[in-house]
């Protein structure tokens, strides 16, 4: 096949050479890289069918609450807005999350079939155990955000088929850079920042909950990615290296197209509050098309800041690609930070109440106390 595994660097097999795992040579290979993540794993163990973690049953009335505030909603900070009364912008908000958490729920599900495709493929028995350590916690988050879902709407929607194209290159690629840099950087980076972003402005108490705890998982995630960049991309070559620059753009500026916000997808709820969704992407189109509107939108928002500062300081993004990023954050406060993530406070605090819990304390003392 084309391209696979050109370097050694990527320290890998095709998913079908289980032959390869068998070799006596490999088990003795074993990286000490990712022991610290492994390791760190028990802290934060969590189940979300068990209420004492989080209680789905807690009422919330979606007819007159709003799980997310008016202001954050994209629509409606367009000529939309005029259009609606104040029962249907709740719907539209609403109904926008539903969508929303239903992609969430659709990503987890492809992180948990990616992560557990990596141990047929990695070679590294302790990258291995660490991939398959992130397929369990995947298959909590996938439990976890189907019953909030449950709870509120159901059942989920089904999933954008722009969305579903993209994630589909990286589960049926037999590149490993494009699952790693696909799933471990942009998926779970842009993943910490939006769920940063609902964890911070969300009205109900449940959600939190639920994103709190998915982060405390996903910030171990997104340090997979991180290490394995490190200990893989200064050993290859240059070419190798644009290649995946290149495909990182890629995926990242498919997810900002106008159709990944999937109007179109949303079609149903639109119909449902009289509007067209042609009319509601011009709506939004017009609003976005002043340029400094757009940057400060995305911007305020923060949602690619992790992603992109990943990408960034595991030198996947240079010189060469980071000027396409610049709309999105301000790079050079971005290289004066630390390596503290969007999101990583929310872990770490996230941890200490998990810990309470499972050592049989009242998480609820624990904030008492502080
Ligand atoms: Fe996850
Ligand atoms: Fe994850």
């Amino acid at each position: 096949m084309e391209n696979f595994n050109i370097d050694a660097a990527y320290e890998c097999v095709k998913s079908d050479d289980f032959p390869a795992m068998l070799n006596p040579d490999r088990y003795m290979k074993r990286s000490n890289a990712f022991d610290k993540i492994i390791a760190a794993t028990n802290d934060h163990f969590w189940d979300p069918m068990d209420p004492k973690y989080v209680d789905f049953s807690a009422p919330f009335d979606l007819k007159t609450q709003l799980v997310m505030p008016e202001s954050l909603n994209l629509e409606l900070r367009t000529a939309v807005a005029d259009k609606l009364d104040e029962g249907q912008k709740i719907r539209l908000v609403n109904g926008s999350v539903h969508f929303v958490l239903s992609g969430i729920l659709h990503g987890e599900q492809a992180a948990l079939s990616l992560s557990a495709d990596l141990c047929h493929i990695l070679l590294d028995p302790g990258a291995q155990e660490y991939a398959a350590n992130q397929a369990r916690e995947e298959a909590r988050h996938v439990t976890g955000f189907t019953n909030y879902i449950k709870a509120r709407w159901g059942k989920p929607t089904v999933m954008d088929p722009f969305l579903m194209g993209l994630i589909n290159e990286m589960v049926y690629s037999p590149l490993v850079w494009k699952k790693i840099v696909g799933l471990q950087m942009v998926l779970e980076g842009l993943a910490m920042g939006l769920f940063s972003n609902f964890y911070q402005f969300s009205q109900d108490s449940v959600l939190k909950q639920l994103l709190q705890f998915t982060m405390t998982d996903e910030a171990f995630h997104h340090k997979f990615g991180k290490i394995w960049a490190d200990k893989t991309v200064p050993h290859l070559p240059e070419k190798e290296r644009e290649q995946i620059e290149d495909w990182a753009w890629t995926i990242f500026s498919a997810l900002l197209k106008g159709n990944s916000f999937g109007f179109e997808h949303k079609n149903a709820l639109y119909t449902e509050l009289g509007l067209d969704w042609k009319w509601v992407q011009g709506a939004v189109m017009e609003a976005m098309a002043d340029k400094d509107r757009r940057a400060g939108m995305a911007k305020s928002t923060n949602v690619f800041r992790s992603l992109i500062k990943t990408l960034i300081k595991s030198g996947i993004v240079t010189q060469r690609t980071a000027p396409n990023y610049a709309a999105f954050v301000d790079l050079k406060e971005l290289h004066a930070e630390g390596d503290a993530m969007v999101g990583d406070e929310i872990a770490e605090e996230g941890i200490k109440f998990l810990k309470a819990i499972n050592e049989g304390r009242d998480p609820r003392r624990l904030a008492a106390a502080e």
